[in-house]
């Protein structure tokens, strides 16, 4: 969605903030735009389209050269994509220019209220009615302070904002309310952004802000206070994500990269997440406690983690019976929850910035129930409401396909369930060492899968003029069909649909012909059998079928067309290894079709709207 970045420093700011939001392009954007202060003048340029687009016109019409600046990638909420409903926005007196993730959910009612102040709009945005609310209370008494403690305590819904004060070229002031902003503290340069990938290459000491903050970022300082003007104290922490993760490397697109990055995600995990053959995920003894007092467990999630809860209902259920149900966090947090004090609520979220996802979790807790977040970015709001957290330890996940996160996911949540199997006498010893031991191979027999790349983009070249694909999974592998389906739609823009193999005979098998391309997964599971039956269901209907399958198996090689061949593992950890094979699918499919699979068109990596 929206990303935000600011510079104050000894630098020349166009060149850091275009940097920024060539960083910030992963998380989906419609148009971008920027604005530097010079000699008591805001200077804007902001164009709709991609950041080149700006660029471009940035050679045309000139910057004048400035050491302060803000700017923004605008994903379009709040009227339509042009360049002025582009951001920054400046106040009607030039007094102001606002970036802002977000959205204002009174805006028409201020924006009325400025109207009869004989404030006139330009655009269709609600981030030119904050604009303006700020100046005009800045002109009624001209106290910066107050106009900026009485502006925020009238907008009401989600903002992020980075703002230039015409009157300061020393000052961006950074405001918080459900829409992440970090500081990145520098030497004699500050910065303020939405995503620290965005000032990374020049600072890695940062602080996370809080809901309800303001922060006044300064070359040399920066203070905090809360919405009633009161001081807050900060500390700094340090990054540690190396150099390379926001880069490619040698890598095409970030996809690629991060789906080769999935082994070392599962041996990071299994190194954190065991000691002796055995989970230590519950080192928490609260933690541990709490689990084992529910007797149900809802999770929300969305999209990619949506999936990952419906293999962590099978193996909870499995391993540690307890019921589980997973629902949609945007349907989740706007119904009335059935549920008492043993209901334990699991937000799995990579970004944990998702609204939705925050919503739902905001929900369990009006409700009274423990929240426990399954995330990959500790700094995240989702994080820091819940009761607990576990990380997924991927790093940062470029690419807005989620692929490596959801491996870590799916990790996580396997470990998770084995360990309350194991505590609660369900699983004994022998056989958590077993499966432990299991666990520990898998980096090596995902780096098998992934030798097949130059195989599986053969198959891509057979089925991407495709208008349809169809995904088969029974079992722990019907997320895997849900996953594979949701790939290839994301990137390739090619309609898939995932289906349960068993229930495709009660309606979907109408859709079967010789064109259309069927993805089978079946490795030897408990549920082969039946989806052997729902392969040769298809077969008989002519369609296409694609198969991972393990090595040797006759039965599924006859009906397959094309054949997909990974490793064998232990039934509880064929969802790891049987969507890399769908993953690199998506992304050749993708590439073949001409599309950017780290960019999807409408998409953005983090859904910060409900
Ligand atoms: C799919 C994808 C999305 C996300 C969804 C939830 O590849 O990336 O479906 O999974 O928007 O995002 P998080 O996990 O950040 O809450």
């Amino acid at each position: 969605m929206c990303g935000i970045v600011g510079y104050v420093g000894y630098k020349d700011a166009e060149s850091v903030l275009t940097v920024g939001l060539h960083k910030l392009e992963y998380r989906g954007y419609d148009s971008a735009g920027i604005a530097v202060l010079k000699d008591g003048k805001i200077h804007v340029r902001k164009k709709a389209g991609k950041i080149h687009e700006l660029e471009r016109y940035l050679v045309e019409k000139n910057l004048p050269k400035s050491n302060i600046g803000i700017a923004h990638t605008r994903w379009a909420t709040h009227g339509g994509v042009n360049d002025t409903n582009a951001h920054p926005h400046l106040s009607q007196n030039g007094i102001f220019a606002v970036v802002h993730n977000g959205i204002i959910d009174n805006f028409s009612h201020l924006k009325g209220y400025l109207e009869k102040q004989n404030y006139h709009f330009k655009s269709d945005t609600d981030t030119e009615v904050i604009a303006n609310l700020l100046e005009y209370h800045y002109l009624n008494d001209r106290n910066l302070t107050k106009a900026i403690l009485k502006t925020v305590n009238e907008l009401e819904g989600s903002f992020a904002l980075a703002i230039l004060f015409k009157e300061d070229d020393d000052l961006i002031i950074g405001i918080r309310k459900d829409s992440p902003l970090i500081v990145g503290l520098g030497e004699n340069e500050n910065l303020v952004a939405s995503d620290q990938v965005a000032f990374l290459q020049h600072t890695k000491r940062a602080i996370f802000m809080d809901n309800g903050e303001i922060t006044l970022v300064r070359r040399r300082m920066v203070e905090f206070m809360n919405f009633s003007g009161e001081p807050v104290k900060k500390t700094y922490v340090f990054l540690n994500h190396g150099d390379d993760e926001a880069e490619k490397g040698p890598y095409p697109h970030f996809m690629l990269k991060e789906i080769y990055e999935q082994p070392k995600v599962v041996m990071t995990n299994y190194k954190i997440y065991t000691r002796n053959e055995k989970p230590v995920l519950l080192r928490d003894l609260n933690l541990r406690k709490l689990l084992l007092n529910k007797t149900r467990i809802i999770i929300e999630a969305a999209g990619t983690s949506y999936h990952a809860g419906l293999v962590g209902k099978y193996l909870i259920e499995t391993f540690a019976n307890i019921p589980v149900e997973v629902d949609y966090s945007s349907e989740f947090s706007y119904r009335r929850l059935a549920a008492d004090s043993r209901t334990l609520v699991i937000a799995i979220s990579q970004s944990g910035e998702t609204a939705d996802t925050i919503e739902g979790l905001r929900n369990a807790k009006r409700y009274g129930l423990d929240v426990l977040a399954i995330v990959n970015r500790p700094e995240s709001t989702i994080a820091r409401e819940s009761d607990y957290v576990i990380y997924i330890n991927a790093g940062l996940e470029i690419g807005v396909a989620s692929t490596k996160a959801y491996i870590g996911q799916v990790q996580v949540l396997t470990l998770l369930a084995m360990e309350l199997g194991h505590i609660k006498g369900l699983i004994p010893d022998e056989e958590v060492i077993k499966m432990i031991a299991s666990m520990k191979s898998l980096p090596e027999k995902i780096e098998k899968i992934l030798l097949l790349n130059s195989h599986i983009e053969h198959i891509a070249e057979k089925i991407y003029t495709s208008d349809n694909v169809m995904f088969l999974g029974r079992g722990l592998n019907y997320p895997t069909a849900l996953e594979g389906a949701l790939k290839i739609k994301e990137v390739s823009y090619i309609h898939a649909i995932g289906y349960p193999a068993g229930e495709m005979k009660h309606g979907p098998l109408a859709l079967v012909d010789e064109r259309l391309p069927v993805v089978i997964i079946n490795p030897k599971t408990s549920a082969y059998e039946l989806t052997l039956s729902s392969a040769h269901e298809v077969r008989a209907r002519n369609g296409r079928i694609i198969s991972v399958i393990n090595e040797n198996d006759e039965l599924m090689k006859e009906v397959s067309d094309y054949i997909i061949y990974i490793p064998e593992v232990e039934e509880f950890l064929t969802p790891i290894t049987s969507i890399i094979p769908l993953q690199l699918l998506a992304y050749h499919t993708a590439v073949l079709r001409g599309c950017d699979p780290d960019k999807p068109r409408n998409l953005a990596k983090s859904v910060t709207v409900k």
